[in-house]
């Protein structure tokens, strides 16, 4: 079974004698490192053209034609972009043990720049190719720190990453009691037809075509006398689209639409290791979206656990419908912050791209602090409107709401909506609709699984109760 992976496997303390060197070295001084070179090595890096420019790299072999330093030009700029060119460099670099030198090779962020960047998932190649770049760190670093962030993080990955062959609801179950207990959380489970009984017919009704039951599964940390912080995450481990069938490509990547709950978990582990004095609350629907002669259908009207009656219009929007059942749950105590996460639409894609999530709250002040430490820790998102006058596009001639809206449009503002109207009491109410993918390789994200806006909110929430 597919394990974790630990930051310490890309970021390691320790001596840095025997690490290879990469060297940030900027236009203006170019020349002045150059006169520490060997000849030979000048030489090759003038065939290479190169002079330090943003974004140059050049490995730089030494007397034995081995690998003697890596150069990694980083222009006339400092400061802020070094993050993004040291995120690109891991993958580009061989296997090996490497250190920074040269300005910022001390700060976190370039440490931490490295060790997203670094994350491989191999983990199904018979024989993995070789894929370690080891960060010797920087003794300024907060290694403490770091491998938190990191370590939630692949985590978080790995969860989207694993195929739902082998992370169907049963073994996302188990996955998280180690999880949990790991952290000494308390978890509690519904599953199966026991969600009726609970109460929680809209995720039963979602999940339960499928050979492994649908369930909601409940974590519990910290003291009571803390403010409370309630997250609550899409897990769907496979979406078929349900009886309304998603078309060719369209089902491709839809292992990931569990990554909702992958990013609840990365923050839930951020704020557990880092121990923030908040009462975390994670609550997570976690089902499968596939066929059987006991689907849900088009045109079922369907009990809510808030009371509302819900007309299915369209299974494949069932990630409202599982969410709708937690956030009302989560919602029958007043909380500080309420926070969902799913890859919901999209609509919110076609809108967006893949690379922008976007959010929404009623709460402004929230919003400008969430968007302001995105852009500082480089974990983007972008606020969007619940748009009151489309509420009524929810409307049903025959139940008190319809999971969609009849037309084309605002897909991704009309399901945020939709979840609203199951939230009354909670302070302050986000929504991310994520993609939780990352399709094309971007600076300290390499191409597969992402827990989008987890670091993001994490350091806000740090921020703000740390
Ligand atoms: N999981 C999908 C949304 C999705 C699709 C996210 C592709 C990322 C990439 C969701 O369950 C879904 O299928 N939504 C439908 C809703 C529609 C039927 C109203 C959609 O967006 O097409
Ligand atoms: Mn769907
Ligand atoms: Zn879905």
């Amino acid at each position: 079974m597919t394990e974790f992976k630990a930051a310490e496997v890309y970021l390691e303390a320790g001596s840095r004698k025997h690490s290879v060197p990469v060297v940030m070295v900027g236009t203006e001084n170019y020349e002045d490192f150059a006169k520490g070179l060997t000849p030979a090595q000048k030489n090759w890096l003038a065939l290479k053209d190169f002079n330090g420019k943003a974004g140059q790299l050049q490995l730089v072999p030494d007397e034995d034609g081995k690998l003697g330093l890596v150069v990694l030009g980083i222009g006339a700029s400092a400061g802020d972009m070094i993050y993004n060119l040291v995120g690109s460099v891991p993958l580009q670099v061989p296997e090996g043990i490497y250190h920074l030198e040269g300005e910022g090779a001390d700060s976190f962020e370039v440490a931490l720049a490295w060790g997203l960047g670094a994350y491989v998932f191999a983990d199904y190649k018979q024989s993995p190719a070789s894929d370690t770049r080891i960060l010797k760190l920087d003794k300024a670093v907060d290694g403490e720190k770091l491998y938190n962030i990191t370590g939630a993080v692949y985590l978080g990955r790995t969860l989207i990453n694993i195929p739902a062959n082998d992370l169907g609801p049963d073994v996302y179950e188990e996955k998280i009691k180690i999880f949990s207990a790991g952290f000494k959380a308390k978890m509690s489970v519904v599953k199966g037809d026991a969600l009726l009984v609970k109460k929680f017919p809209l995720i039963h009704a979602v999940g339960r075509a499928s050979t492994q039951e649908p369930r909601l599964i409940e974590l519990n940390w910290g003291k009571k006398s803390h403010p409370k912080i309630t997250l609550v995450g899409k897990g769907i481990c496979f979406d078929t689209g349900g009886l309304n069938l998603k078309p060719g490509n369209s089902m491709n990547l839809m292992k990931k639409d569990m990554g909702g709950s992958a990013t609840a978990l990365t923050i839930a582990a951020m704020i557990m290791g880092a121990k923030l004095p908040v009462q975390l609350r994670v609550l997570l629907p976690i089902a499968e979206n596939n066929i059987s002669g006991n689907s849900f259908r088009p045109g079922d009207l369907i009990p809510s656990r808030k009371g509302l009656t819900v007309e299915i219009d369209n299974t494949d929007a069932e990630g409202r419908l599982v969410l709708a059942d937690a956030l009302a749950l989560a919602d029958e105590e007043v909380v500080e912050e309420l926070y969902c996460f799913a890859t919901l639409t999209g609509a919110a894609r076609v809108g967006m791209g893949p690379d922008l999530p976007p959010f929404y709250t009623d709460d402004d002040e929230l919003a400008q602090n969430l968007e302001a430490s995105a852009f500082e820790v480089k974990d983007y998102m972008w606020r969007l409107p619940f748009w009151g006058p489309y509420d009524k596009w929810l409307n049903s001639q025959v139940a008190d709401v319809n999971h969609v809206s009849g037309g084309p449009f605002a897909g991704s503002i009309t399901a945020a909506l939709f979840l609203r109207r199951f939230v009354e009491q909670a302070k302050s109410f986000v929504h991310f609709d994520i993609y939780g993918w990352t399709p094309n390789l971007l600076p300290g994200k390499p191409v597969g699984g992402e827990p989008q806006v987890a670091r993001a909110v994490f350091d806000y929430l740090s921020k703000k109760y740390g």
